[in-house]
């Protein structure tokens, strides 16, 4: 047995969405969006927008430090002429309430979620180039009501998995399917980038002590076969790099959401720009397993979760190792997690994606903390069916939570070897 241990201001956290946690957001276009064939409706979620003190329980038991939420923006916003003042006191209630209790709140602006007036106003979206100021006009009214007490703000929650989701396949609303125009599509990164660099600039002037990031997916990548080092390496530009590149100046620590390794393809059968066969679960229910095989894809090694991913956790060390090498900034894990119901496999991913990390942080990477996704079981856009939660919805202690809370009270743990 071998003692790992981690610094003792690490970040130990867990983290949420709005929309998949609070319940009844019935002015955000996923609202109307949940009625299509397939999608399970969210109803109450997780009911926290009323069972936020039962929140702060499930953390005061994991012995959490921080705690990453996001604001609705169509509760805050209800219509294009209106701010709910009450809706945004009682967000910036909900940080007091962290604070006091010695949690420090992390809060996401932009977690897929869009007030459906915004589409309507704006069928584009973000092709439209009004949006930027609406989600600009928006955030200066959230930091306002929480800055007393927030001074850690994400502006989007993985921008290229929700560009890619409502641009690209049309599985989010505005639910356009553009990956087979990238030209259309690399202006919606464009503005999306943009608009986080604007927002970066607006929160350091209204708050200039805060720290401004964003959350980035981030799969470890690997070939699928001999030949395929290319695409691996254009994949991982597109997915990941690009979108940080243009940022890198506007991002006080980078965040890093990592769940999986995805291994990519290239094939001349591929109908996706560059030719390329992403092995995602996703992908491969998308297009069926035939014609997947057909593509040449190549899906993850090991019993898969029950999202369909690979359990890889030398990827995070590989990937941490990775982006602290290439920016140089703090990297805080701001979403890791695992979709078991049974929940017998969640200690063993906590332990072993933390030893991962530990191995990126004797390797020089500077990480300031780690936040598992998710605190509750909640809405895992458009099924009830994946438990990624340390509590169940009814806020019972998920097997693996003790485990977590142990090692987020010690700060250590025991590893094999
Ligand atoms: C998203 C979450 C989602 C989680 C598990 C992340 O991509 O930020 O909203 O629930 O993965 O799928």
């Amino acid at each position: 047995m071998a003692i790992i241990t981690f610094p003792k201001d690490f970040l130990w956290g867990a983290s949420t969405a709005a929309y998949q946690v609070e319940g009844s957001n019935t002015g955000s276009a996923f609202w109307d969006w949940e009625k299509r064939k397939g999608w399970e409706p969210s109803g109450d979620a997780a009911g926290s927008w009323e069972r936020f003190e039962e929140d702060v329980k499930c953390l005061k038991a994991l012995h959490l430090n921080a705690y990453r939420f996001s604001v609705e923006w169509s509760r805050v916003q209800p219509s294009p002429d209106r701010f709910d003042e009450g809706a945004l006191a009682r967000y910036a209630d909900w940080a007091r309430r962290l604070k006091e209790e010695g949690i420090r709140p992390f809060v996401c602006l932009h977690h897929f979620s869009e007030p459906a007036w915004l589409l309507r106003q704006h069928p584009e979206g973000w092709l439209d180039d009004g949006v930027p100021a609406r989600f600009l006009r928006f955030a200066e009214r959230a930091v306002g009501a929480l800055r007393e007490t927030v001074s850690d703000w994400l502006t989007f929650n993985e921008p290229m998995v929700f560009i890619v989701g409502a641009y690209g396949m049309g599985q989010f609303p505005p639910g356009r399917r553009l990956l087979l125009r990238p030209k259309v599509l690399a202006s919606v990164v464009r503005a999306v980038n943009g608009t986080h660099n604007e927002a970066y600039r607006l929160l350091h002037r209204m708050m200039p002590d805060c720290r401004v990031g964003f959350a980035q997916n981030v799969a470890a990548l690997d070939p699928a076969g001999p030949g395929d080092d290319a695409v691996a390496r254009d994949w991982d530009r597109f997915m990941h790099r690009d979108f940080i590149d243009a940022a890198r100046d506007r991002m006080d620590f980078l965040g890093v959401n990592y769940y999986t390794r995805i291994f990519v393809h290239r094939s001349p059968l591929s109908f996706l720009p560059g030719r390329v066969v992403p092995g995602y679960a996703e992908f491969e229910r998308g297009v069926g397993r035939l014609v997947f095989r057909l593509l040449g894809g190549r899906r993850g090694e090991g019993t898969p979760t029950d999202m369909g991913w690979e359990v890889h956790p030398e990827g995070l060390e590989r990937v941490v190792t990775a982006l602290w090498q290439d920016y140089g900034k703090p990297i805080i894990i701001l979403e890791n997690g695992i979709a078991d119901a049974s929940g017998i496999r969640r200690e063993a991913f906590i332990r072993d994606h933390l030893a991962a990390l530990a191995a990126a942080m004797k390797r020089g990477a500077e990480v300031q903390g780690y936040f598992h996704w998710s605190l509750v079981d909640n809405y895992e856009w458009g099924s009830y069916r994946p438990r990624f939660g340390l509590h169940t919805r009814a806020r019972k202690a998920a097997a693996g939570a003790g485990f977590y809370a142990e090692v987020a009270r010690t700060g250590a743990m025991e590893v094999d070897g």
